[in-house]
This record gives C-alpha cells, sequence and structure tokens, in this order.
C-alpha cells in the first residue's frame, strides 16, 4: 500500500509539471521521489492544520505541489493506514527570488497557490500559522538568518509552527560533500559563486531559542549522501 501510495502521489505531484516545460517536470520528479523531507513532512505529521501556509524560498513550488495533492488523496480516502492526517490548509504562499522558478511554479500550480517573486529579507510576510523554509536559510548571511527568523516569529500566532531544513555543519564529510553539490547546482542554475552561512543543528537550537521559539531536531537525508537535519519549532 505505501509502495503504490508513494508512485500515486508523486505522480500526482509531479503531473502538474508538465505545463511547465521538460526541465521543471523532470527535476520535480527527481526531487520529490529522491528527498527525504517531502514524504518525511507527512510521514511524521510535522504540518499542522492551518489558513494561512507560508513556504518562503519555495523554488518551483513543489511543496505546495505536494502537499495539495497529499490533501486530495487524503480526502478520497487513499492514505496509509497510521499515518497522520495530510494537512488541511487553506491558503499556500510562496515566496522564490528566481523569476524562472516563479513561473514554473504559478505554470503548474496556477490558483491553487499564491506564487510571489520576492526576498525573504525584506518581503512582507504577513500573518500566517505556518512557515517553512526548506534548504534555503544558508544562502542569507548570519544576521539576515536571524532577522528572517523574528519576522517569521512576528507572522506566527503564539504555538505557531516553523519548520526549517539546514545542512548540519557538525556533520563532517557529508556536510562538506553536500555543500559541494549545493555551490555547483546554485552556479548552473545562474546564481554565480555565492558565500553560504552554515551553523550546526546546536547552533541553529539556539538561535531559534534567541528569536522565540521552542525547537526539536530531526534528521532528515535518509538514503542521501548529505547531512539534512529538519527543525520543528513552535512559537513561545
Ligand atoms: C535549494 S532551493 C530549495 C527550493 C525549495 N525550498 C525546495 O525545497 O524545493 C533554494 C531556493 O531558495 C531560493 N532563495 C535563495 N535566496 C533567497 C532569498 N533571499 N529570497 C527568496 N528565495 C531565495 C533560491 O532561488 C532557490 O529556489
Amino acid at each position: 500500500m505505501t509502495a503504490q501510495f508513494r508512485r500515486t502521489l508523486l505522480e500526482r505531484a509531479t503531473h502538474p509539471y508538465r505545463s511547465a516545460g521538460l526541465f521543471a517536470w523532470k527535476f520535480a520528479q527527481g526531487k520529490l521521489k529522491g528527498d527525504p523531507a517531502f514524504i518525511g513532512l507527512l510521514q511524521h505529521g510535522l504540518i499542522p492544520d492551518g489558513k494561512r501556509l507560508i513556504d518562503l524560498g519555495c523554488g518551483q513550488g513543489l511543496l505546495a505541489a505536494w502537499l495539495l495533492e497529499a490533501r486530495a488523496m487524503h480526502e478520497s480516502g487513499d492514505w496509509p493506514q497510521g499515518w497522520p492526517a495530510a494537512p488541511k490548509v487553506e491558503h499556500i504562499w510562496g515566496l522564490e527570488l528566481m523569476p524562472k522558478d516563479v513561473a514554473r511554479a504559478r505554470a503548474a500550480l496556477g490558483d491553487r497557490a499564491e506564487i510571489m517573486q520576492g526576498d525573504i529579507r525584506s518581503a512582507d510576510l504577513g500573518q500566517a500559522d505556518v512557515a517553512i523554509i526548506l534548504d534555503v536559510l544558508h544562502y542569507i548571511s548570519y544576521e539576515a538568518q536571524e532577522d528572517v527568523l523574528r519576522r517569521i516569529h512576528a507572522a506566527l500566532p503564539k504555538g505557531g509552527t516553523f519548520i526549517t531544513r539546514i545542512g548540519d555543519a557538525a556533520g563532517g564529510l557529508p556536510f562538506r560533500y553536500s555543500n559541494w553539490v549545493d555551490r555547483v547546482i546554485f552556479f548552473l542554475r545562474g546564481h554565480g559563486i555565492i558565500p553560504i552561512y552554515c551553523r550546526s543543528t546546536a547552533e541553529w537550537l539556539d538561535v531559534l531559542k534567541r528569536c522565540g521559539f521552542e525547537a526539536r531536531s530531526m534528521p532528515m537525508h535518509k538514503g542521501t549522501p548529505f547531512s539534512s537535519v529538519m527543525l520543528i519549532a513552535k512559537t513561545v
């Protein structure tokens, strides 16, 4: 059941990317299949229900596509036994720096999610129940990271959920390997050679605490050679 469920969810979540071009479709297939973050968010029930979920640095909107299809499958009764319910979110808002990714996200998602072009360092985040940042924070300076975390805190209600995935700088060789892959991909995607700002999981937990969150960590790199960790935080 689970293997079939995964195949169906993958097919449903990637299908809309056909209209965004071959690259977008193939990229969606590779990422949603191979990155354990997407299935992990569902399997561990990390995302609560909410009116507004914001995905900062949303790339081509894969998280939105994934969550929308997961919820549709849950509602139609096609859902693995024993798994937490798929999150019920009324509105998904994605923010992305690169216009090409914004265009791909919009082509795939249409009006099922709102995708804006902008910079997480300066955009107005509005109010949200859930905020998610997957693999983005290391692209901005340490000061900017802290500022973004404080603005996310201000955007959430008390007890609101913030989830971010980071590369654990204390992760040894897998961490160094993931940094190298990251730099190559970013170069190929037109960002040039950029500095990155990483921290260990312990340092991230400290920063989150300073910014008003209570947080825990969960390894999220199964099946990959990386040292990725999901940080699950609530505002206090
Ligand atoms: C590794 S990708 C992750 C994309 C998406 N979160 C996912 O998991 O599919 C990082 C994304 O962050 C975006 N990004 C980097 N810096 C940003 C910034 N300051 N504001 C908004 N987006 C940014 C990049 O353009 C890229 O799409």
